[in-house]
């Protein structure tokens, strides 16, 4: 299915909830039941980049959902290329692996550790999702080239949209690691 119509249709005045609920419109097109969740995935990864203006947006994903402690290894994304591995408590990625929360950062360079896969990074948004049983997965990385671009607004927009995301995030994790439904 082709999707430029979605992005033909913004006119780059809408608001942050506009933005979000017009992504979240098109969720049944991105999860046609024929559609692989690899590729839906994908999709509104590459949506939500466009549609927010991002520098960077991508997923990490835990090396063992049972050991959080091994670390992020990256996912998919667009943007340039990034750091492929990042341990745990470092960094914005490893900082929100580790407490399990939402790390939302004005400005980077006063935040303690942060990894600069980008010099032109400003602000930055790691959000968690989690598995079935609650477990955390891995993190969705949101990077804007301008200042305290994300607001709390976006914090409570990326978690329901990750809500709705999760269960595919899942599904593609498990068949990548060869686990089982558990
Ligand atoms: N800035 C992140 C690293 C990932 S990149 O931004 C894509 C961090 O401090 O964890």
């Amino acid at each position: 299915m082709s999707f430029e119509h979605i992005t033909e249709s913004l006119t780059g005045e809408e608001s942050r909830r506009e933005r979000y609920s017009r992504l979240l419109e098109f969720f049944p097109a991105f999860f046609a039941p024929e559609t692989d969740d690899l590729s839906s995935v994908c999709n509104v990864i590459a949506l939500l980049h466009e549609v927010m203006g991002n520098l960077w947006t991508g997923v990490y994903f835990v090396r063992d959902v049972d050991q959080p402690e091994r670390g992020l290894f990256l996912g998919f994304f667009q943007g340039s290329p990034a750091c492929d591995t990042i341990a745990y408590g470092r960094g914005v990625c490893g900082t929100a692996l580790a407490s399990g929360e939402t790390q939302m950062v004005e400005d980077v360079t006063r935040f303690p550790g942060h990894i600069a896969c980008s010099s032109a990074s400003r602000s930055e948004i790691v959000v968690p999702f989690r598995d079935e049983r609650g477990r955390v997965l891995g993190v969705l990385d949101l990077d804007s080239s301008v200042p305290g671009a994300y607001v709390d607004e976006d914090r409570l927009l990326l978690e329901t949209l990750l809500e709705r995301l999760s269960p595919a995030l899942w599904s593609i994790y498990r068949r990548y690691m060869g686990l089982g439904e558990g």
